[in-house]
């Protein structure tokens, strides 16, 4: 059933297996950032990472908090946003997500920080909109020191991830880490940011999209008559993308790839897609069949991709067994609790 599902979408080959899948994934980076998100901006000249508050006895003793200020220098200047840390205090290396956050609250409704801590992980924060604005302005913030122009280079969403890979540089400074499971994770728009850091930042050992949807994880060819196109977000949204990804807005069969490829770029790394069944405009089906599609790369890489029944997911699956993991929770376009503690189940195996 899968199959023909697939089959009727019409998808680009991710992998044929005639070249080494290293330069293969290097290929489709490439092409990723080309046509629909932009090249990331160079690493800054220099960092420095300032402690701004501390609260060693947060959520009843069990965790450390922390505010910390992120300074980076250009040869055009400088900039600097704020990020928080929330480090359980027991002894032993933790592993850890870095979330792209909608906002600078800890704990936040998309962020329920002290089940993350209970369950031993750490959580790393920033909000998006402290790294640049979430419009056409690219005259302030990041954009602005780096004077990006976005004719011809990246869009907000790469500046996001960016930003998310900067945390993991302050991150790589720690010692109570676990780096072997070192996740980035982000809701919607910053759910597209978290597999486009993760797809391109190595570091990351798992990227999870909460209900990305469009130019996320789902695929743009096909989808439910409610589902955001490329077309849509390329009208609402522009500057989120490189301008050559206009080129695709009601074009979409002319996509040299599909989303699958962003998801595949995760491989042999993890990467998980969540789904809310009512969030028709983010199209669950697209979401899991862009993991059915991806899960094929990592088998013709001799590794357990995406591991499911032959079926469309009922509310309340939960597909964790390969590198691939996805859940479809009843409900509407939210980052819940309930999402968040399927990310800490599939991060500790
Ligand atoms: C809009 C947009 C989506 C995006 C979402 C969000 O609905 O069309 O692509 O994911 O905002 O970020 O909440």
């Amino acid at each position: 059933m899968l199959e023909e599902m697939l089959r009727e979408r019409n998808l680009p080959a991710v992998f044929t297996g005639e070249q080494t899948w290293e330069t293969r994934r290097v290929e489709l980076l490439e092409m990723l950032c080309r046509e629909e998100y932009g090249f990331l901006p160079p690493l800054p000249q220099s960092m420095q990472f300032e402690i701004l508050e501390t609260n060693e006895r947060y959520c009843a003793g069990k965790a450390t908090y922390q505010k910390i200020r992120l300074q980076m220098t250009f040869p055009t200047g400088e900039f600097a946003f704020p990020f928080y840390a929330v480090i359980p205090n027991k002894p032993g290396k933790h592993p850890f997500f870095v979330h792209i956050n909608f906002r600078d609250n800890v704990p936040d409704r998309y962020m329920p920080t002290e089940e993350i801590c209970d369950n031993g992980f750490a959580v790393f924060s920033f909000c998006y909109r402290d790294v640049t604005s979430d419009d056409g302005d690219f005259s302030t913030g990041l954009a602005g020191v780096l004077a990006c122009d976005p004719a011809k280079d990246c869009g907000k969403i790469a500046l996001w991830a960016y930003a998310a890979s900067r945390v993991m540089d302050y991150a790589q400074t720690l010692s109570c880490l676990d780096f072997t499971r070192a996740a980035v994770a982000g809701h919607s728009r910053l759910g597209k940011t978290a597999l486009l850091a993760g797809a391109l930042d190595t570091r990351f050992t798992a990227a999870f999209s909460n209900e990305s949807g469009c130019s996320g994880a789902a695929l743009s060819r096909g989808g439910n008559e409610k589902r955001e196109t490329v077309g849509h977000i390329c009208g609402q949204f522009p500057f989120w993308f490189c301008r050559r990804y206009q080129q695709y807005a009601g074009a979409e069969d002319t996509l040299p790839f599909d989303q699958h490829f962003l998801l595949a770029c995760m491989a042999p790394r993890r990467v998980y897609v969540a789904s809310a069944a009512a969030d028709l405009w983010a199209d669950p089906v697209s979401e899991y069949l862009s993991c059915v599609a991806a899960g094929k790369v990592y088998r013709q890489l001799g590794l357990s991709g995406f591991v499911c029944p032959d079926r469309l997911p009922q509310v309340g699956d939960v597909f964790a067994a390969g590198r691939i993991g996805y859940h479809l929770r009843a409900g509407t376009h939210y980052f819940s609790r309930a999402d968040w503690l399927h990310f800490v189940e599939f991060l500790k195996i």
